[in-house]
C-alpha cells in the first residue's frame, strides 16, 4: 500500500514544486494559512477612497502592438486562423515593472466580439500557463512538450481574450526591484488597472468595445477588486473610460468565512472526511471574522485535510498524473500530466523568443509571492454588492467536482449577498444533457458547470464554453 502510494506521488511536485495543476501544491491554502495567523493585525482595508485618484502612468505604445504580433508559436499547428500577441506592458518606469500578456484574438468577428481580460489565481500562479495552456486558451500542449494541439472549445471562439500574468514576479512578468514581489490585493489591483490603460493606448481598437473580466479561485479577489477600480476611475478621470460590462467569477474565493464552512461541508457530504472531524469542526470552529482560531479547531483542521489522503484535490473524481501512464492528452477527457508538458514547454528558448518573454525560468506558480502576499481582505462580498448595484453582470459560477472552493461556499457565500431569487433553479442543457444548473438573482447570476473540478474549462470544455458564451449574451444558458 506504502508503496503504491509513492508511485503515484505526482511528478509535478517531485521536479516543479510550484505546478498549480499539479497533486499536492495548494497555493490558496498557503497564503490563507500565513494570512489567518496574523489576522488580527490587520485591520480592514478601504481599496480605493473616493476622490483619491492621481492619473496613472501611461508610457509611449506607438508601434508596440506590431513588435508584439506573434508569427507563430513553435510546435504550432497548421492552417491557424487567428492572431495572437504577447508581450510586456511597463507599469511602474521608476521600479523597472512590467506586466506580460497574450491575446488570443477571434478567428471570426475578432472586430466586433468583446475583450475578455482572465485571470488565475494563487496568488501568485500564471495565468498564461495556467488559463491559456491548461484550461480556456486556443491551444493545448501535447504529451511530447514541443507541440501543440489546437482546443476547439477555446474561449476566443467567441470573444478577444487577454491573459494577463499578475502581479509582477507572476508567469513571465517582473520587477527590476525586488522588494516589489512583497505585494498584496490593492498593488495588484493598482497595477493591473494600469496595465488595461497603456494596453488600450497599445490596441486602440479596442478602447470602447464591450470589456468583460473572468478568472477563478483567488481571482475571487483580483476581479471585484479590479472592477471596482475601474468604476471608479471611470467615474473620476478623463482618461480612457474602460467599458466593463460584467464579471464572472469561478470556484471564486470571495470570502473566507464562507470559504472554510464550504470546504468542510464538501468534505463531509462526498464522503472524504469522517462524521467524527466533521462534527469535530462544527463544534470547535468558529469561522466568522470575530472568531477566534482555536488549536482544537486548527487539529480538526489538520485531521481533515490528511483524511482526504491522495486525491485530486481541484477534481476530487479525476485520475492523478502517474510517470508511469501513457496518458494520451484529449480535450474531453482532461489529460492530468498536462501541467508537466506546459512546464516543459514554457521553458524551451525558442518558445519564450516567439513569444518576446524574457528568458527566465518559468514557473506555474511562485511561491515567493504567495508567501509573501501583504494584504487581503477578509470578505470581498461587499466589493461584489456594489458591483451588482451598478448594473454590471455579475456572475458566479462553479465547477461542482472541486473540492478547492467548493459549490457550497459559493452557495454559502451567495446566501451572505442576500439577494432574491428572479429565475428559480433549473437545469441548463448542453447537448440534450444537462451541462449544469442556474439561479437567476437580482443582479446576480449563478451557474454550476456539472462534472467540472477547479480547472472548469480543462474538464468541461464544451459545458465551459456554452455557459461563457451565455455569459457574453447576457443571456441565463
Ligand atoms: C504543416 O505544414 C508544413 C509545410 O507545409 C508541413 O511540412 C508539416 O508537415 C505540416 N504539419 C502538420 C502537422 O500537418
Ligand atoms: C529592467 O532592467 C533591464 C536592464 O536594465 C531593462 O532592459 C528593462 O527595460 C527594465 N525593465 C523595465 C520594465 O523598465
Ligand atoms: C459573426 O457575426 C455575425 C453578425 O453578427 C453573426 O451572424 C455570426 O454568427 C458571427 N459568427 C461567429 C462565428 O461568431
Ligand atoms: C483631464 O482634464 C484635466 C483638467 O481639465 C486636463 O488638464 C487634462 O489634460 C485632461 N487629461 C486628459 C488625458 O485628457
Ligand atoms: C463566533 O464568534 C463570534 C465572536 O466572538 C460570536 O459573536 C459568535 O456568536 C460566534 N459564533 C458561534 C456560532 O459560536
Ligand atoms: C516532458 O516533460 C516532462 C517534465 O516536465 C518529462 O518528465 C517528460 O519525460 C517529457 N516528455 C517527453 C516526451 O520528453
Ligand atoms: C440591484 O441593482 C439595483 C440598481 O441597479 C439596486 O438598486 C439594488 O439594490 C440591487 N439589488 C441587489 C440585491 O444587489
Amino acid at each position: 500500500m506504502k508503496i503504491a502510494f509513492l508511485l503515484t506521488i505526482h511528478f509535478c511536485l517531485l521536479v516543479f514544486a510550484h505546478c498549480y495543476g499539479g497533486n499536492g501544491y495548494d497555493p490558496l491554502e498557503n497564503v490563507l494559512s500565513i494570512q489567518r495567523s496574523k489576522r488580527s493585525a490587520q485591520d480592514h482595508i478601504e481599496l480605493t477612497a473616493e476622490n483619491s485618484y492621481s492619473p496613472v502612468y501611461v508610457g509611449p505604445q506607438d508601434g508596440l502592438k506590431d513588435v508584439d504580433k506573434i508569427s507563430s508559436l513553435p510546435g504550432q499547428p497548421n492552417g491557424t486562423d487567428f492572431d495572437q500577441y504577447s508581450g510586456y506592458v511597463t507599469v511602474d518606469p521608476h521600479h523597472g515593472r512590467a506586466l506580460f500578456y497574450y491575446l488570443a484574438e477571434s478567428p471570426i468577428n475578432s472586430s466586433t466580439n468583446p475583450l475578455v481580460l482572465w485571470l488565475n489565481g494563487g496568488p501568485g500562479c500564471s495565468s498564461f500557463g495556467n488559463g491559456a495552456m491548461m484550461e480556456l486558451g486556443p491551444f493545448r500542449v501535447n504529451a511530447d512538450n514541443v507541440t501543440l494541439s489546437r482546443n476547439k472549445y477555446a474561449w476566443n471562439n467567441v470573444a478577444n481574450v487577454l491573459f494577463l500574468e499578475s502581479p509582477a514576479g507572476v508567469g513571465f512578468s517582473y520587477s527590476n526591484t525586488s522588494s516589489d514581489y512583497k505585494t498584496g490585493d490593492i498593488q495588484t489591483a493598482k497595477d493591473s488597472y494600469t496595465f488595461l490603460i497603456n494596453w488600450l493606448e497599445r490596441f486602440p481598437e479596442y478602447k470602447s468595445r464591450d470589456f468583460y473580466i473572468t478568472g477563478e479561485s483567488y481571482a475571487g479577489h483580483y476581479i471585484p477588486q479590479l472592477a471596482q477600480l475601474i468604476v471608479q476611475n471611470n467615474k473620476i478621470t478623463n482618461q480612457t473610460v474602460i467599458n466593463l460590462k460584467g464579471i464572472a467569477l469561478g470556484n471564486a474565493y470571495v470570502d473566507d468565512e464562507t470559504e472554510n464552512t464550504g470546504l468542510f461541508d464538501y468534505f463531509w457530504t462526498h464522503a472524504i472526511i469522517s462524521d467524527e472531524i466533521h462534527e469535530g469542526i462544527i463544534s470547535n470552529c468558529n469561522f466568522t471574522e470575530a472568531g477566534t482560531i482555536t488549536d482544537a479547531c486548527n487539529d480538526y483542521k489538520i485531521q481533515a485535510f490528511a483524511a482526504k489522503s491522495n486525491i485530486y484535490f481541484y477534481d476530487i473524481y479525476a485520475p492523478l498524473c502517474s510517470p508511469s501512464s501513457n496518458s494520451t492528452p484529449s480535450i474531453s477527457a482532461f489529460d492530468p500530466c498536462t501541467e508537466n508538458y506546459i512546464s516543459s514547454y514554457l521553458n524551451i528558448a525558442s518558445v519564450q523568443q516567439s513569444l518576446h518573454a524574457k528568458p527566465v525560468k518559468w514557473e506555474s506558480c511562485n511561491e515567493y509571492i504567495n508567501k509573501h502576499w501583504t494584504d487581503l481582505p477578509f470578505t470581498v462580498l461587499p466589493v461584489i454588492q456594489d458591483l451588482m448595484a451598478t448594473g454590471i453582470s455579475v456572475w458566479i459560477y462553479s465547477g461542482d467536482t472541486d473540492a478547492r472552493v467548493p459549490v457550497t461556499t459559493s452557495r454559502y457565500s451567495i446566501d451572505k449577498l442576500q439577494t432574491s431569487v428572479k429565475t428559480p433553479w433549473y437545469p441548463w442543457m448542453y447537448e440534450e444533457k444537462v451541462g449544469g444548473y442556474v439561479v437567476g438573482y437580482q443582479n446576480l447570476t449563478f451557474v454550476t458547470i456539472r462534472g467540472a473540478g477547479h480547472f472548469v474549462p480543462s474538464y468541461q470544455p464544451a459545458r465551459a464554453l456554452a455557459f461563457f458564451s451565455s455569459f457574453l449574451e447576457g443571456k441565463l444558458p
